[in-house]
């Protein structure tokens, strides 16, 4: 098992410097795409619906551009997602369920895996109320969905789990794919800014970086298992809400 707070002791402060850096460049670069790509995605999709409007009523080109249209929508989803990913934090925590938000992120992901991965739900704690940001909760399960996703692209099963933890009372969440699993050699940088080893299908190697970040923020603590081959499994562990301390880290 590995938890990224085994890491260097030493190396630590350098990299949480550089960290704070890097994401407020990157905040910046992905700012200014996103508003380009919203105004194109726009324009691309009105003048979809302009020709889809026009067309032969259930011709081939009505088809197509109604597609246009659908994927511009997409497209423009997963910006939005995108800006919430590296947008800056100003946290108002109130008490979240994260069954409710685990179902929104399953709502989300289902349509991405195009009926390649199963998906399976195994809400076994009583109560999964948590005093958190819920965007953040959002965007920490969204990261953790898309990754197991990611590793399974013949398919597979995604389980997410909850549990109450004894006798603590935390609340832990666990993410679990059949996929590729992660080599022993790149445990430890998995959670590192930019730490990717899907380049080259467009990963930015951001979304642990943000979910560790995310966790920490919260008072939880994130684990690892992994086997490669076999899968990977994601465990947070959040405090339950009235052992929160208030926070503004
Ligand atoms: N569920 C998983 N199964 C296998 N490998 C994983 C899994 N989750 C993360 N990884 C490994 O950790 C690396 C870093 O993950 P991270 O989410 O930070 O970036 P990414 O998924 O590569 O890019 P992005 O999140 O920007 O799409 C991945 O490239 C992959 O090697
Ligand atoms: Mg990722």
């Amino acid at each position: 098992m590995y938890t990224p707070a085994h890491g260097a002791a030493s190396a630590r402060g350098a990299l949480q410097e550089r960290d704070t850096a890097e994401f407020a460049a990157l905040r910046l670069l992905v700012g200014s795409l996103a508003h380009d790509f919203n105004n194109l995605l726009t324009t691309i999709a009105g003048h979809a619906s302009l020709i889809e409007a026009e067309a032969d009523p259930g011709s081939e080109v009505q088809e197509s551009a109604r597609a246009v249209v659908q994927a511009a929508e997409r497209a423009s989803r997963l910006v939005r997602e995108l800006r919430h990913l590296v947008r800056p934090t100003p946290s108002e925590p109130r008490r979240v369920d994260l069954h409710e938000v685990i179902s929104e992120v399953v709502d989300l992901i289902r349509p991405l895996t195009h009926n390649r991965v199963s998906i399976h739900l195994d809400l076994r704690a009583p109560a999964a109320i948590v005093k958190a940001d819920p965007e953040q909760m959002h965007q920490m399960l969204l990261n953790l969905l898309l990754n197991a996703r990611d590793s399974m692209p013949d398919g597979g099963l995604l389980t997410v789990e909850t549990a109450a933890e004894e006798p603590t009372g935390r609340l832990s969440i666990t993410v679990r794919d059949t996929g590729c699993g992660i080599a022993p050699e790149d445990l430890s940088r998995i959670f590192e800014p930019f730490f990717t080893t899907r380049r080259a299908q467009g990963g930015t190697g951001l979304g642990l970086a943000i979910v560790a970040r995310i966790v920490k923020k919260h008072g939880g603590t994130i684990s690892v298992e992994s086997t490669p081959g076999r899968g990977s499994a994601f465990r947070v562990s959040l405090p339950a809400p009235e052992q929160t301390q208030s926070s503004s880290a």
